[in-house]
């Protein structure tokens, strides 16, 4: 790398142990800046950050600590010089959020006001945050642009539409109070992210049954699971079975950067909060996920149709032209690319990270 355009800024990741955190560990390693990470390893494990080390030759600065814990965030700002904040600490299952939502809120929502008041306390003010496409619950369109309505359908995404009034809240304050150093915060949608880093060392390593389709998939090509069941075949699509938007977790991680920039940029000049969609733009249904897996793979996947499951939409994918228009950003992995590289993550680690 041309050690002139390094950037030697300091940004702390929450959640950086995480699946998409670790890699967009790797990602700003390899960009020239420098990364602290804070996570309290609910739903990851240090090897993780040993390995983005390994893949990125650069060490990174690990403190475990909950989100929640001011005066450990205290410290932190007040020993590391951060620049700008990565959120992605956060629980995230859609399921457990049903059966637990005093749980999400403390942690997803109160977890963020404990972060923001730390930040702005160390006057710390540019925070590009992990937000989610279920923030637009059932809506009828089938591309998402980012001002549908907001109005998810259950505690985890109702999370993310709290966390993200706050945020706008906390901005709007600005021009009334008129502060000199005006929050400037990048709410990333996403829509699903999938896949790994090409070196098959960093990946998904859910806890129990996956809660999404390809490590669904996969574990089931590998043997650890059964069979697959599809959720319902009688949707108003072309083969009846559900279609999303999956993004390459690269791809995603490509547009925090780039979220990192623009923050940076004119079009944040006066500060801001805006909301932009990480998806690839193109949906795939669940049978041609299957299908594109046999084919990269040569496995064969043992699957069932199943009756379809409360609360979920026949279509559902991203109008991503405001993250090109403004962040410069778009998704350049093909579908291919992302059971490809699920599959290497799958071979390489079948348990996962063990500890
Ligand atoms: N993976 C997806 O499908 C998806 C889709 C949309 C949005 N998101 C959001 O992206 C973010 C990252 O998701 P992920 O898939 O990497 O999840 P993950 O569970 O792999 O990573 C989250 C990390 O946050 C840590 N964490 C959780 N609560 C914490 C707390 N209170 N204090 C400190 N650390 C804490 C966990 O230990 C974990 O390492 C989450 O906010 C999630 O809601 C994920």
């Amino acid at each position: 790398m041309n050690q002139n355009s390094i950037n030697h800024k300091n940004i702390l990741v929450t959640g950086g142990a995480g699946y998409v955190g670790s890699h967009a560990c790797v990602e700003l390693l390899q960009s020239g800046f420098n990364v602290v990470v804070v996570d309290n390893l609910c739903n990851s494990k240090t090897e993780s950050l040993s390995r983005v080390q390994h893949i990125t030759g650069r060490p990174l600065t690990f403190y475990q600590h909950d989100i929640r814990d001011k005066s450990a965030l205290a410290d932190i700002f007040a020993k590391e010089a951060i620049s700008t904040v990565m959120h992605f600490a956060g629980l995230k299952a859609v399921g457990e959020s049903c059966e637990k939502p005093a749980l999400y809120y403390d942690n997803n929502v109160y977890g963020t006001l404990a972060l923001t008041e730390a930040m702005a306390d160390a006057n710390v003010k540019k925070l590009v945050f992990s937000s989610s496409a279920t923030v637009y619950g059932a809506s009828d369109c089938r591309q998402y642009s980012e001002d549908l309505p907001l109005g998810a359908i259950n505690p985890y995404g109702r999370s993310k539409v709290m966390i993200e009034a706050v945020l706008r809240d906390l901005s709007a304050a600005d021009t009334i109070n008129q502060h000199k150093s005006p929050w400037k915060i990048a709410l990333l949608r996403y829509f699903n992210p999938i896949g790994a880093h090409e070196s098959g060392q960093i990946g998904e390593d859910p806890d129990g049954i996956p809660n999404n389709l390809l490590p669904y998939i996969s574990q089931v090509a590998i043997g650890k699971l059964a069979q697959l069941s599809v959720f319902g075949n009688d949707y108003p699509t072309p083969d009846g079975t559900g279609i999303r938007d999956y993004i390459h977790v690269v791809d995603l991680v490509k547009g925090h950067i780039k979220a990192i920039n623009a923050l940076e940029g004119e079009a944040f000049k006066s500060g801001g909060c805006k909301a932009y969609n990480l998806g690839t733009g193109q949906g795939y249904s669940v049978l041609e996920m299957i299908n594109a897996f046999e084919t990269v793979t040569g496995q064969r996947i043992n699957y069932k149709i199943a009756p379809r499951r409360t609360g979920d939409l026949a279509e559902c994918f991203a109008n991503p032209a405001l993250a090109l228009k403004e962040l410069g950003w778009k998704a350049e992995k093909n579908l291919d690319d992302m059971v490809a590289d699920t599959w290497n993550w799958q071979t390489k680690n079948p348990q996962g990270y063990i500890q």
